[in-house]
């Protein structure tokens, strides 16, 4: 059965485009489909911030096709993971959720228990771009080896 999974940050443009293109990558020849969005409406339509998008090419992920869409009620019930990037998306996607959601909502680092921290910082205003792609490969793996035990 196909496993779907949203990664999720504020913009839609940093972080969770970078994390779908990760995981998109790494969950290559699963049966896992992957998906990002923003709990803001700012970007919609817009692709990923140009900082990302280089960032990413430098390991070889391509991120300018996507485009930002705002997270909605309907993706609680068609994804089986949403995954925020830090606890200001985690309590949003909280308070948007339905009463009984399909998915099960994390923190993107809670599959990274080997880092020292439980966030993934902003890097739109941080420029902190290299330290957050690598934060989010290493949890990428840790996703990833949770969904094929399960
Ligand atoms: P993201 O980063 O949530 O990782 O996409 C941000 C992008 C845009 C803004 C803030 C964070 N903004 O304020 O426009």
């Amino acid at each position: 059965m196909t496993t779907r999974v949203l990664f999720v940050c504020l913009g839609n443009i940093c972080r969770s485009p970078t994390a779908e293109g990760v995981f998109t990558r790494i969950a290559a020849g699963q049966d896992i489909e992957v998906d990002s969005a923003g709990t803001a409406s700012w970007h919609i339509g817009n692709p990923p911030d140009s900082r990302a998008i280089a960032e990413a090419a430098r390991k070889g992920y391509d991120l300018s096709p996507l485009r930002a869409r705002q997270v909605n009620q309907n993706d609680f019930n068609v994804f089986d993971y949403i995954i925020a990037m830090d606890n200001s998306n985690l309590s949003n996607l909280e308070r948007l959720a339905p009463k009984q959601p399909r998915a099960r909502l994390a923190l993107l680092l809670d599959y990274a228990p080997d880092l020292p921290v439980r966030e993934v910082p902003d890097p739109y205003f941080e420029d902190n771009f290299p330290e957050v792609l690598d934060m989010i490969e290493q949890a990428s793996h840790g996703l990833l080896r949770e969904i094929l035990s399960e």
